[in-house]
């Protein structure tokens, strides 16, 4: 066989050929990012507004987080939950004083990516009623239209069958109930609850915001049956919906918060905050991983975190999504096809009447990387640290992404 070479083969053809086909990937071969840029191996610059679903939230190659890169790998790379890295517990400190945590008694549990952060915590609620005499207490209670990863707990609490087609049989348990149906919820949670678990936007599945009756339904059902809460921050957190936590942001009182995407700053990072009532009954060897919470990754945790938090940094993700959003709704103005608008902070989206798909690719054939949500919306996740000018450009960029498929 030829050897194979980047000039006669596409990146994406020979991706093809060496990875199985999870993803369907776009036929791009970056090789440079730069801020909220993108750059191809011929130079073509790419306005990202997907910033690696949500992780990248600085943009690529920040200082900050090149800087922490070199300081930490000057020490150690690795050292495994065998012994404390400070690192780690920087980080964990630095996530329990902002959530409010700390005075508490609250601790954190670092794993690597979302799906892990969820399957941890759905673990530990669990384990938490078994510990406190109430082991029948096991029931999980989701939404439909949810996403909380693809490993097997967070799989069977994601509501979505057709990402579960085919792998079952599923951990029993779960209970699906449409979103922002109070009724629905209330005809399920009851004393055999363990727990309620919900993204405060519904991100994946349409980007749908939580009502303020629905969330204070699962504010008053935790009150009444004692079960817990669990938010999924994975998406939302960290300053993507214009505040630090979105559970707070909506009023949602979680007793376990799940992290990932932005935390590590684009490198593998989970992580589950609790109340100190959870952490006080897990024990050594209830729940591991040999990776969680490298170092490395918590190093630049802590330089994404110190940028977020930074004086100013949230008017600007409330600022440009003000922007962002005056732009989207005039378009919406002008396109009878793009309807309602979704959202909140740099988490944005518009519903489509037109095929999601092929707005995604017109906005691509305009140079602007943009995602998709649920069946019909088209999904915008810029860097949260995106200037005023970038912002214009890309709704430019999507106005004549729009244009083009009027002919
Ligand atoms: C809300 C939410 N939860 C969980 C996950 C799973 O995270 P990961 O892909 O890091 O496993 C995602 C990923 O998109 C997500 O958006």
């Amino acid at each position: 066989m030829e050897p194979l070479s980047v000039n006669t083969q596409t990146l994406v053809e020979q991706d093809a050929l060496q990875i199985v086909h999870t993803y369907a990937k776009a036929d791009l071969d970056f090789v440079q990012g730069q801020g909220s840029w993108l750059i191809t191996q011929d130079g073509t610059r790419y306005l990202d507004f997907v910033s690696g679903i949500a992780v990248n939230a600085l943009g690529h190659c920040h200082p900050a987080i090149l800087q922490a890169i070199e300081a930490q790998a000057k020490t150690f790379l690795h050292l495994s939950n065998l012994y404390p890295n400070a690192p780690q517990i920087a980080l964990a400190l630095r996530m329990l004083e902002l959530t409010g945590l700390s005075t508490q008694g609250g601790k954190a549990f670092f794993c690597n990516s979302g799906t892990e952060a969820n399957e941890a915590a759905i673990k530990f609620a669990r384990k938490y009623f078994d510990r406190t005499g109430s082991p029948e207490r096991v029931e999980m209670v989701t939404f439909l239209g949810s996403f909380h990863g693809r490993t097997f707990g967070s799989l069977a609490a994601t509501g979505q069958d057709s990402l579960k087609q085919g792998f079952g049989p599923m951990p029993q348990g779960f209970i699906h109930v449409p979103w922002n149906d109070v009724a629905a919820l209330k005809a399920v949670v009851g004393p055999h609850t363990c727990a309620i678990m919900l993204e405060p936007i519904a991100a994946e599945g349409g980007i749908m915001k939580a009502s303020a009756e629905f969330v204070a339904a699962i504010n008053a059902l935790k009150a009444e049956f004692g079960c817990l809460v669990i938010a999924d921050e994975i998406q939302t957190g960290l300053g993507r919906c214009g505040s630090l936590e979105g559970c707070k942001r909506y009023g949602i009182q979680a007793d376990l918060s799940t992290w990932a995407k932005a935390l590590g700053g684009g490198l593998p990072l989970g992580m589950v905050l609790m109340t100190k009532a959870i952490a006080e009954i897990m024990k050594p060897g209830d729940h591991g991983t040999t990776f969680g919470g490298n170092p490395l990754a918590c190093k630049v945790g802590e330089a994404v975190l110190q940028e977020i938090t930074a004086a100013g940094f949230l008017d600007g993700v409330a600022a440009r999504s003000s922007q962002l959003q005056a732009g989207l709704q005039a378009l919406a103005d002008k396109y009878s096809w793009l309807g309602e608008l979704r959202g909140d902070g740099l988490l944005l989206g518009i519903v489509t009447k037109k095929p999601v798909a092929d707005l995604v690719v017109a906005c691509r054939a305009q140079k602007l990387l943009v995602h998709r949500a649920g069946a019909d919306v088209l999904r915008l996740l810029p860097p949260l640290n995106i200037s005023a000018e970038d912002v214009d450009d890309a709704l430019a960029r999507i106005d004549r992404a729009c244009a083009s498929m009027e002919k």
